[in-house]
């Protein structure tokens, strides 16, 4: 198979279709851009699984998505995009780099979602953007910027309900969005939707389940990601 890109957290590999993919989801897990770096067993297994659940849901309620299928332990075949280079983060609880940046105390909850745009690019380290800044770097157009947004808005809705049903606290996460091949007209969910992409803590505890316990050294990694995921299983099978 023809490795066509290799992340921190995953591979991609061309499949005979010439539009659809293959995503391998590897144990490898970094923080602080590349600077902290640890492999997990199983960690991508459960990433995968977790994705998969999460993606099918998303498609049933309406949000367009690069998933199609399950393939095997630690890869499904998702549609070919072009990446935008945008991170969009959603915010419901203060924490991470909104609590540096803003003072506000860890764990005070928003009063409205908080949308924010980062740059993807590992070289600046991902900054923070502005509309503006997008409109300059064209990352995206005025009309794709808000398709993302409204999108996000409306996947923060449904998830932050449905960890809710799972006992869990959905703090913030990372999405990213691509451009549908081969006319590139279509913006769809794309990337991954897992603990190391969400923050999320444990309802009744607001104990740390997500990534954030290998990025502060808080415990292991592999016991609050499998924790997750029998959660999210159970809750969707009631
Ligand atoms: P932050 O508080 O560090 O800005 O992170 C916000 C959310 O985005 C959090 O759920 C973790 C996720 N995230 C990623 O998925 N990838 C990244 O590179 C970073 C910095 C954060």
């Amino acid at each position: 198979m023809k490795l066509i890109y290799e992340g921190k957290a995953k591979r991609l590999y061309e499949t005979e279709e010439p539009n659809e993919v293959l995503m391998e989801f590897k144990d490898d897990a970094t923080a602080f851009n590349g600077a902290k770096k640890a492999s997990f067993a199983d960690k991508g297994r459960i990433n995968k699984t977790l994705s998969v659940l999460l993606y099918e849901m998303l498609e049933n309620e309406g949000v367009p998505t690069h998933f199609l299928r399950d393939h095997g332990e630690n890869s499904i075949i998702v549609r070919r995009v072009e990446i935008v280079q945008i991170e969009l983060v959603m915010r419901n609880i203060v924490a991470g780099s909104l609590a540096k940046r803003t003072g506000l105390p860890e764990g005070q909850k928003l009063r409205q979602p908080i949308i924010e745009t980062y740059y993807k690019d590992d070289q600046l380290g991902d900054p923070l953007v502005t509309d503006e800044h997008i409109r300059e770097l064209n990352l995206a157009r005025p009309d794709e910027l808000e398709k993302i947004k409204r999108s996000g808005l409306k996947v923060n809705n449904i998830l932050t309900r449905f960890f809710g049903k799972a006992g869990l606290t959905l703090v913030d996460f990372k999405l990213e969005y691509g451009r549908l091949f081969p006319n590139k007209h279509n913006i769809v969910l794309a990337d991954e939707i897992s603990p190391d992409t969400c923050r999320l803590w444990d309802a009744a505890t607001g104990a740390k389940m997500d990534k954030d316990l290998f990025r502060q050294d808080l415990g292991d990694l592999i016991t609050g990601y499998s924790e997750i995921l029998t959660r999210v299983q159970n809750a969707l099978a009631s």
